[in-house]
């Protein structure tokens, strides 16, 4: 069995009624969206040079049962249909490589590092390949730059781009991942600005291009920051080893893609920086070891206020991120450390005397957690910025020779492992729905399989408390392996445009 399928270019864009194998529960209405790179191959007979640059492709699985919608599936009689969408996102990126002009992604490109400031600063990539989330009333697709992409959530048409122009201090790079506090609905983003002096800067995103400023953050060497943590009243930001010396900017004459300005330098280790929502002030500024990683999954606070607790999936330095190399992966030659679940606690000191904390009186303790391989992680939406008991993930070998072959479901409580495996598919990031039962297992775990064999993925739905499959949905087609998927109860209806 060969994961190469999951790298091949998606040309084939859908929209129909799939049949359901299985039992869909009544409760489970909405979409599933989800977004990854769907071409990697270019015009000129070329490729991207990495897994994180092919062009976005969005994906579309709404339930409705018992609806009717459009009507049974064809053959079938059945109504208990999904339907189904795939489409890719019309961007800039996606133009410029229809006419043979792609350059500047993630670790493909050869541009100037003069160009790509000048480029970071007045045209923001918007190949936005890695999730999409819902701020103010607009569907935005993000990237790892401030310009997102408006997608029509029915048509996944784009119809326009979202890029903040006010006030707040903004930065030329973003966070790809946005925290949403469930309690009061807001959402978080943090930018990179480079400078004489560079800080992160910290968001509440009031709509989409609306923000308020909650505070910044200083830096000498802005590191690379993929997602952040957020608990009912922190933003924590884990400023990894991997930095850039911002006048390599602009410095002429060096040429590389936009990763490579980056360098591992361990010696620094790993800062952590809790900032307070309601004051912008940092309560906590400590350094532990060298360490890496991309995905915080889920943070609050324990002890009246006085720990911060985040899980991050974490692996001991950057190097897999040339191991996600499309040449690599398609040749599977995949040799790198799997992720493993690692637990922070920050030691505020007092929460009540802000003057009191700094990088003196905090400290930062950890813990691992699960360390076998996991790939993606996430929590139930309903637990975000809360304690949570369950993690999901992609499960991978440790060290990882290969794709997933299956996903898992970790209790932090138990420190058990429920695996689901067939043998013979390759999956994604698993997205928890919760249900309207009361266990916080309760629910269904929807993840994306590729079959090989076959030559085609599914849509399989599992029991989020007996981790078994209870449903299935045969896809037209091979979904190239994606990032991240949301799931928005909003989206209803099945005809999708
Ligand atoms: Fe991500």
């Amino acid at each position: 069995m060969s994961s190469s399928l999951g790298f091949h270019s998606l040309d084939e864009e859908r929209a129909m009624s799939l049949a359901v194998t299985g039992s869909v529960p009544g409760w489970l209405t909405g979409s599933l969206v989800r977004n990854g790179p769907g071409r990697f191959d270019l015009p000129d007979g070329g490729s991207v040079d990495h897994w994180f640059d092919g062009l976005a492709m969005c994906y579309r699985f709404t339930f409705d049962p018992g609806n009717g919608g459009d009507g049974p599936v064809e053959g079938t009689g059945d109504t208990d249909a999904v339907h189904y969408r795939n489409r890719f996102l019309e961007t800039d990126a996606y133009e410029q490589a229809e006419a043979g002009e792609f350059d500047g992604g993630f670790a493909t490109g050869e541009t100037t590092l003069r160009d790509r400031l000048a480029g970071l600063f007045t045209d923001p990539y918007d190949n936005t390949n890695i999730v999409v989330e819902r701020v103010g009333g607009q569907y935005l697709a993000l990237t790892e730059s401030p310009r997102a992409v408006v997608v029509n959530p029915n048509t996944l048409a784009v119809e326009g781009h979202s890029q903040y122009d006010g006030p707040a201090p903004d930065g030329q790079l973003a966070c790809a991942h946005l925290k949403r506090d469930p309690a009061t609905g807001t959402l978080f983003n943090v930018e990179t600005a480079f400078g004489r002096t560079s800080n992160y800067h910290v968001h509440a995103l009031t709509g989409a291009g609306e923000r308020r400023h909650i505070g910044s953050v200083e830096t000498d060497a802005p590191a690379y920051m993929h997602s952040f943590a957020l608990t009912q009243r922190y933003v924590v930001l884990t400023e990894f080893p991997l930095r850039v010396n911002p006048l390599s900017f602009i410095k002429p004459g060096r040429q590389g893609p936009f990763i490579e300005r980056f360098e591992w330098q361990p010696d620094r280790g790993t800062r952590v920086i809790v900032v307070e929502r309601a004051t912008g002030d940092i309560v906590a500024d400590p350094v532990t070891d060298a360490v890496f990683g991309f995905h915080h999954v889920n943070a609050f606070e324990r002890d009246g206020g006085t720990e911060v607790v985040f899980d991050l999936e974490t692996i001991p330095d950057a190097t897999a991120i040339t191991e996600l190399s499309l040449d690599s992966l398609r040749n599977g030659e995949i040799d790198a450390i799997s992720g493993r679940l690692e637990r922070f606690t920050v030691d505020l000191g007092s929460p009540t005397e802000p003057s009191r904390y700094g990088t003196d009186s905090a400290s930062v303790s950890r813990e691992m957690l699960y360390d076998d391989g996991t790939s993606l992680p996430t929590v139930s939406p309903a637990r975000w910025c809360e304690e949570h008991r369950y993690v999901y993930a992609m499960s991978m070998d440790q060290p990882a020779t290969g794709w997933a072959t299956g996903v898992m479901k970790y209790d932090t409580e138990r420190d058990e492992v429920a695996e689901f495996e067939t043998g013979g598919e390759y999956f994604g990031e698993p997205i928890f729905v919760p249900g309207p039962a009361d266990a916080a297992d309760a629910g269904v775990v929807l993840t994306v399989a590729l079959d090989t064999t076959a030559g085609h993925s599914r849509l399989i739905m599992l029991d989020g408390e007996q981790f078994e499959e209870r449903a299935r949905v045969e896809l037209p087609h091979a979904v190239p392996f994606d990032f991240h998927g949301r799931y928005f109860p909003e989206l209803r209806a099945r005809q999708a445009g």
